[in-house]
């Protein structure tokens, strides 16, 4: 299969919109410009008031939150999760976790993530519903306990470890890192058996950090160091983890991200309403760490979509910094794209040039909010709402195509989860 995107508007790795052609056969971009001589494409998607952008990356989240979206609002952080979530998770089935799973798939695509991170509880509902949406996926089960802890958290580090040699390796748009949830919910004997489990299976990390002002006081009191120097202790801390959050950061906690080449995956919605704060992400890009961007859980953000973090994220460094010149659109398409690509290990997605894989999103621009095109890219952060994604390609295979789903049945999906929300009361 060969598509070629015709006279389209291309979002540039400068943050950029300029019009060319992009031409697309089998899995990867071939060519950017002019179409290669003589290829016939078996589709061509006319670009007229039309974007093509690199599928955004949705560097950390819990899929399977869908479920609990607008049933825990406006309620602190630690009632939020320890006395609402937590419990209703405990009630949930593999197959509950099935269908919000490929509930969120189906938003995600609506909004244009063609690839994410996804903090999950049961492995084989997490590969079946990626595996059938056909996403790009990167997989990890949460694990907390202690290293002591032999029916708890041991269980769930030799489960993990099992089911990732099941699936590694099987379905090339899935891959998979270790997930130690917390530094709140893992003692440091298991983060270090975690730490040492990854190393030798060769998998990357990813973890929530220095999330709430909670979490830096337990954890203090209990090792009489910050989040991220607990973790660093802990071996956990490389240039293949992703740290969630990294809301309260000392300078010596930035000076440990950018020494170790950590990723932070920032929040900045679920950050908000949670009422946890901002991160630090001016100083960090002063000083050089890298970064990108996640919704976390619709339990917390409410929505998988990255137009509101992109926005969300600009607007609000430039309010708390009283410098409009602070995290411009281009930043926040840099995180959204290849800095996610990056964290998550994908080499080959995050930009469209030649050989890079197809994982594309369309942008469709004939909207009153997006005319005249005096700056495309600019308007997707500033005035876009992801509400304009006509189509989406994931590995070169259409997966919303003018918005139709292509690999999920939307239907099902809500009659599906509904079920689910009655019997957990939540409907
Ligand atoms: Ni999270």
């Amino acid at each position: 299969m060969s598509v070629l995107f015709k006279d389209i508007y291309v979002l540039t790795p400068s943050g950029r919109a300029e019009k060319s052609s992009v031409y697309v056969s089998g899995e990867r971009i071939v060519s950017v410009g002019e179409a290669p001589e003589g290829s016939k494409a078996d589709r061509v998607i006319d670009g007229k008031d039309r974007l093509l952008m690199p599928g955004l990356v949705n560097s950390h989240t819990h899929v399977y939150m869908t479920m609990f979206r607008s049933c825990a609002d406006d309620i602190p952080f630690s009632d939020w999760l320890f006395r609402r979530i937590m419990p209703l998770e405990d009630q949930m089935t593999p197959d509950d976790c099935y269908w919000a799973t490929l509930l969120g798939y189906t938003e995600m695509l609506s909004t244009g993530t063609t690839a994410s991170l996804d903090m999950y509880v049961f492995t084989e509902t997490a590969v079946r519903a990626a595996e059938e949406a056909k996403v790009r996926a990167v997989l990890c089960r949460g694990l907390s306990g202690g290293a002591d802890d032999e029916a708890g958290g041991k269980r769930r580090l030799d489960e993990a470890q099992k089911e990732i040699s099941a699936y590694r390796g099987k379905n090339p748009l899935i891959s998979f890192m270790l997930g130690p949830h917390a530094p709140y919910t893992c003692d440091e004997g298991y983060l270090k058996e975690t730490a040492e489990l990854a190393a030798s299976l060769d998998l990357p990390m990813t973890i929530h950090v220095s999330e709430s002002k909670n979490e830096i006081e337990t954890v203090r009191e209990k090792y009489a160091c910050t989040p991220v120097e607990f973790l660093d202790r802990a071996g956990v801390l490389t240039d293949r983890t992703v740290a969630a959050h990294c809301v309260f950061l000392t300078d010596g906690d930035i000076d440990i991200l950018v020494r170790r080449g950590v990723n932070a995956a920032i929040n900045p919605v679920s950050n908000l309403k949670l009422g946890n704060g901002v991160a630090p992400v001016v100083k960090m890009q002063k000083r050089g760490v890298k970064l990108c961007l996640g919704t976390d859980g619709a339990a917390s953000n409410n929505a998988l979509n990255m137009f509101r973090d992109m926005g969300c994220l600009c607007l609000l460094h430039k309010g708390m910094s009283g410098d409009a010149a602070a995290v411009g659109a281009a930043d926040a398409l840099k995180m959204a794209t290849v800095g996610g690509a990056r964290a998550l290990g994908l080499e080959d997605v995050g930009e469209i040039k030649p050989g890079m894989k197809a994982d594309l999103t369309v942008i469709d621009l004939d909207r009153p909010w997006l005319r005249p095109f005096n700056d495309p890219a600019s308007s997707l952060i500033y005035s876009a709402t992801g509400s304009e994604v006509e189509s989406v390609m994931v590995n070169g295979k259409f997966l919303l195509d003018k918005g139709e789903l292509t690999t999920i049945d939307r239907e099902r999906v809500y009659y599906e989860t509904e079920k689910t929300c009655r019997r957990l009361g939540l409907l």
